[in-house]
């Protein structure tokens, strides 16, 4: 998790560096803090204000303008140690002259600390970061520059990490590197601009869009050096190395609020375009689908045995729902796995096997990690992500991409909602390679595929609807969502929306589980949110709504337009246009995420960034 930043060179460091650090917030926002080089000297400021932390660290830095050479940023998500000032980033050496900012864990930061401070290094910070400080600090003394300070130190830590780290003893200099944890290198000749040569480091794109469209993706233990305008890349080992340019697909404007109160309904109303252009170019008017730039070919595809799909939260979700259209179409067996939990049980995989990620980020490391076990196991591993050339992107066999553009409040909405359509594509298209989906069929299919952002657009158009019956429940601190067949992922991203956004216990369940257990929890008043919609066990769903009905249970169903026979039942319906039932919950969990959002906005709370959490996960 965290976000870091940095930049050398041009006339408005601290600038380029809050500016970044307000498009990392998404990565968390527990503190922030900035180091600048000021002729020979470092200056810090840092804030831990939970989510004000950048407005107040904007403020302190407004406070004290200076000119400065290079600097780095950060914006954090606690993992070792509160989150306080003393453990804001950058941390600093004991000399105060080295700075460091970093994403990620030091695995061995206890045994390095232990060492160091037995060589008189004093820690003012309860962080694993600090380590990298003081090693750097140590490797200094001996006469070495910072880029060979960086790779020297890298050599003796185990773990995660992105860095960016600036030396008071040599202005201008940023060096930086990873391993596992995601950085991006821009670098702008100045051409054009009245600020001169600049190059910067950032964990994300959007960070540095605005400065330079010239981007590097650095590899794991690659370590740059950046100078104003230049950039140099060195292995651990210290053989300099090119890295290739990356492609960028989408610009800045889109990434801002555009109108919108927040991101969150901003995204959600982007939603039609996002299917649309996750559709676009891939279904012909033969009935055929296209999935040229997946880099596995039809051959190796045909050799497919099984098919398992890894991922977390919202991206799992949508491989439950792949689950469905693999099994139904490619008659493939499909099995779906938590992300974190896969790596450590001994799955049983070979190159019969096509694991396929399914990761917005690209870079969530439960995922990341689930993906490369799986490599190790010789399966083809075949990538569903939403940001380009991200790690997952590069490491996989394969990628097919989203094309959502960048989604920056913290719970998925739109990106979910292009995983799932991108799943149906890729479902339909193995079913295509294996024979098993006659032209006919998969010509009106492939045209109810392409109607989803029409009807996406339909359901986002009862907002108003959704508004009321959330109004109804604003007080409400408990709910069921239940859902079975494709309504069952449906049911639990509903109820994970409720909790990440309105901060409600929601328990999503499958509602013919209900009466092995958790039907003792059901009392008078008990809220149960149900898909009803028609699949096909529409009949058994009722079945269950009526178990809970009976025992006195405040029921709103998810209905499909103008079916009475499912509104009899409800005490509140959320009405949603009907398509095939394979592809419903692309349509389906719209109102779910309005409801989530009209109840967190309803209780006052921050639907873009809501509290612990992160956009990217790049810790265990
Ligand atoms: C929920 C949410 C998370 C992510 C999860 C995986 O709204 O956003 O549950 O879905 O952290 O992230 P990615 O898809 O980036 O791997």
């Amino acid at each position: 998790m965290c976000g870091i930043i940095g930049v050398t060179g041009g006339r408005a460091v601290t600038d380029v560096l809050l500016q970044g650090l307000e498009r990392l917030e998404y990565r968390g926002y527990d503190s922030a803090g900035v180091v600048v080089q000021t002729g020979t000297e470092l200056w810090r400021a840092r804030a831990a204000r939970g989510t004000s932390s950048l407005a107040e660290l904007r403020r302190i830095v407004d406070g004290a303008p200076r000119p400065s050479a290079a600097g780095i940023g950060h914006t954090r998500w606690a993992t070792h140690g509160h989150p306080t000032e003393a453990n804001a980033h950058p941390h600093l050496d004991c000399s105060g002259r080295v700075a460091v900012v970093h994403n990620g864990i030091i695995e061995n930061y206890r045994e390095l600390a232990a060492k160091l401070a037995a060589g008189g290094h004093v820690f003012s910070s309860d962080t694993d970061t600090e380590v990298f400080a003081h090693l750097l600090e140590d490797e200094l003394t001996g006469g070495a520059s910072l880029a060979e300070a960086v790779r020297a130190t890298l050599r003796d830590i185990r773990g995660a990490f992105a860095v960016a780290v600036v030396w008071a003893g040599e202005p201008g200099t940023l060096v930086a590197a990873r391993r596992v944890s995601p950085l991006i290198v821009g670098v702008s000749d100045g051409e054009g601009s009245e600020d001169g040569p600049e190059a910067y480091v950032a964990s994300d794109i959007p960070a540095i869009l605005g400065r330079t469209r010239t981007l590097f993706a650095i590899d794991d233990d690659q370590v740059v050096e950046l100078r104003p305008g230049v950039m140099r890349v060195r292995t651990l080992a210290g053989k300099a190395i090119e890295v290739p340019q990356l492609s960028v697909d989408y610009d800045l404007e889109a990434a801002e609020k555009g109108g919108f109160a927040d991101f969150m309904s901003k995204e959600m109303h982007e939603q039609p375009r996002a299917v649309g252009d996750t559709l676009l170019g891939r279904l012909q008017g033969d009935g055929t689908l296209l999935l040229d730039e997946l880099r596995i070919g039809p051959d190796e595809l045909r050799q497919v045995e099984r098919v398992l799909v890894v991922a977390c939260g919202s991206s799992y979700h949508a491989g439950l729902v792949a689950k469905h259209a693999v099994e139904h179409w490619a008659r493939l067996g499909c099995e779906v796995d938590i992300a974190s939990e896969f790596r450590y049980r001994d799955p049983v995989l070979d190159e019969r096997t096509l694991v396929i990620g399914v990761s917005q980020s690209g870079e969530t490391i439960d995922t990341l990690q689930a993906l490369r076990e799986a490599r190790q196991w010789g399966a083809k591993v075949l990538v569903v992500a939403n940001v380009v050339d991200s790690s997952m992107a590069r490491e996989a066999d394969g990628v097919l991409y989203t094309h959502a553009g960048p989604e920056i409040g913290v719970a998925a909405t739109k990106t979910h909602l292009a995983q799932i359509a991108a799943l149906e594509v890729l479902a339909l298209y193995l079913a295509q390679l294996r024979g098993g989906l006659s032209p006919a069929d998969a010509r009106l299919l492939l045209a109810d595929l392409a109607g989803l952002p029409d009807l996406v657009q339909q359901a986002l158009d009862r907002d108003a609807d959704v508004a009321r019956v959330a109004e109804r429940f604003a007080d409400v601190r408990d709910f069921f969502f239940l859902g079975r067949h494709v309504g069952l992922p449906v049911a639990l991203e509903g109820a994970l929306k409720l909790k990440e956004i309105a901060y409600v216990r929601a328990e999503g369940y499958p509602a013919g589980e209900l009466k092995h257990g958790p039907i003792a929890l059901i009392e008078p008043g008990t809220v149960v949110i149900a898909v009803a919609t028609r699949t096909p066990v529409w009949e058994k769903m009722m079945a269950n709504v009526a178990e809970v009905r009976s025992r006195g249970a405040t029921v709103v169903l998810l209905a499909n337009d103008g079916h009475d026979e499912t509104a009899e039942q409800a005490d509140e319906v959320l009405w949603v246009p009907e398509t095939h039932p394979l592809f419903a919950p692309v349509v389906d969990v719209v109102p779910l995420q309005q409801f989530a959002y009209h109840v967190g906005r309803g209780r006052g709370l921050d639907v873009d960034r809501p509290r612990n959490l992160a956009k990217t996960v790049t810790v265990e």
